[in-house]
C-alpha cells in the first residue's frame, strides 16, 4: 500500500502511549519506517510491535548520554531518521507557591531540555543530509498559560521560541521545523488532573470537549509529508478544539 510517507524513516519520543503512540501509528500507516522511543524499555517494545512500527528504544529524553545511545540505535535501525516527533512529556500540578524547585526543574528538564537534547543528537545528521522534519509537541498552555501550571506552561513556550529559533538556523538546509500546540486531549496525562479541573476546562472549550490522540496525528502527518509539509517554518498548528485562536 502506498502512502505520504513512503520510504521516509521517522523517530517518535513519547511513542509508547497517548499523542506520540497515535503519531507514530499513522506514521506507519502512512507508510513511514519507525522506532519508537520511550522511558520504559517494555512500553516501548509493546507499543512499536502493536503498531507495526521497525522498532523501538529506551532513554529518559532528560539524560543526554542516554538520548546520544538512543539516536544511535535508532539511526542503526532506520539508517537515518528524515523525521524527528518530539511528543515526550510529563505533566503535574501545584500553584507557583506551593512547587517546589524540584518539581519546576523536572518539568522543565523533560518538558523543554528532552526537545534540545533530541534536536541536538539528531538534527546535525539531517544538516549534513539536507533534509529532514522536527515537530515538537508544545501545547496550548504556551500561549495561553494555565492554572497550577506555571512549569508546564513556562517549557511548553519554550518549546514554542525553541522550534523558532532553530528554524531560523536549519530551514535553508532543507530542514522544517514546526510545532503542533494541542489543545486537551484525552491521554493518560490528563487522566491525574483534577475533575474539577477537566470539567471547568470542557466549558470554556468552543467543541465542547477534549480531543483524541488520533484526531491531532493527522497534523503530524501533514507537517511530515511533501508537498503538504513544503511551507511549514517554525508555525505552530493548533489542534485545539478552539481553545486558543492566535
Ligand atoms: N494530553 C493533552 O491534553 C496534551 C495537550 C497538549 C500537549 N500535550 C503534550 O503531548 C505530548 C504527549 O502527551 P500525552 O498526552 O500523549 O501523554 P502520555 O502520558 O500519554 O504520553 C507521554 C509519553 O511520554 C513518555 N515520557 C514521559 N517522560 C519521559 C522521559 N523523561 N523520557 C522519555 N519518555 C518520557 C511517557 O512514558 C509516555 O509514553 C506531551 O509533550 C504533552 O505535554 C498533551
Amino acid at each position: 500500500m502506498s502512502g505520504v510517507l513512503d520510504g521516509r524513516t521517522a523517530l517518535v519520543t513519547g511513542g509508547a502511549s497517548g499523542i506520540g503512540r497515535a503519531i507514530a501509528a499513522a506514521f506507519t500507516a502512512a507508510g513511514a519506517r519507525v522506532v519508537v522511543l520511550d522511558r520504559d524499555p517494555d512500553a516501548a517494545r509493546a507499543a512499536a510491535s502493536d503498531l507495526g512500527a521497525s522498532g523501538s528504544v529506551a532513554a529518559d529524553v532528560s539524560d543526554e548520554e542516554a538520548v546520544r545511545a538512543a539516536v544511535a540505535a535508532a539511526e542503526e535501525q532506520l539508517g537515518r531518521t528524515d523525521v524527528l516527533v518530539n511528543a515526550a512529556g510529563l505533566l503535574t500540578q501545584a500553584p507557583l507557591v506551593e512547587m517546589s524547585l524540584a518539581q519546576w526543574q523536572q518539568t522543565i528538564d523533560v518538558d523543554l531540555t528532552g526537545v534540545f537534547l533530541l534536536c541536538r543528537h539528531v538534527v546535525p545528521g539531517m544538516v549534513a543530509r539536507g533534509d529532514g522534519r522536527v515537530i515538537n509537541i508544545a501545547s496550548q498552555l504556551a500561549i495561553k498559560g494555565g492554572e497550577s501550571l506555571t512549569h508546564y506552561s513556562a517549557a511548553k513556550a519554550g518549546v514554542l521560541g525553541l522550534t523558532k529559533a532553530l528554524a531560523l538556523e536549519v530551514a535553508r538546509s532543507g530542514v522544517l521545523v514546526n510545532a503542533i500546540a494541542p489543545g486537551p486531549v484525552e491521554t493518560p496525562l490528563v487522566a491525574g488532573i483534577s475533575e474539577d479541573w477537566k470539567r471547568a476546562k470542557r466549558a470554556e472549550l468552543p467543541l465542547g470537549r477534549f480531543g483524541r490522540p488520533e484526531e491531532v496525528a493527522p497534523t503530524a502527518v501533514l507537517l511530515a509529508s511533501s508537498p503538504g509539509g513544503d511551507l511549514y517554518v517554525g508555525q505552530t498548528l493548533g489542534p485545539n478544539s478552539g481553545d486558543v485562536m492566535p
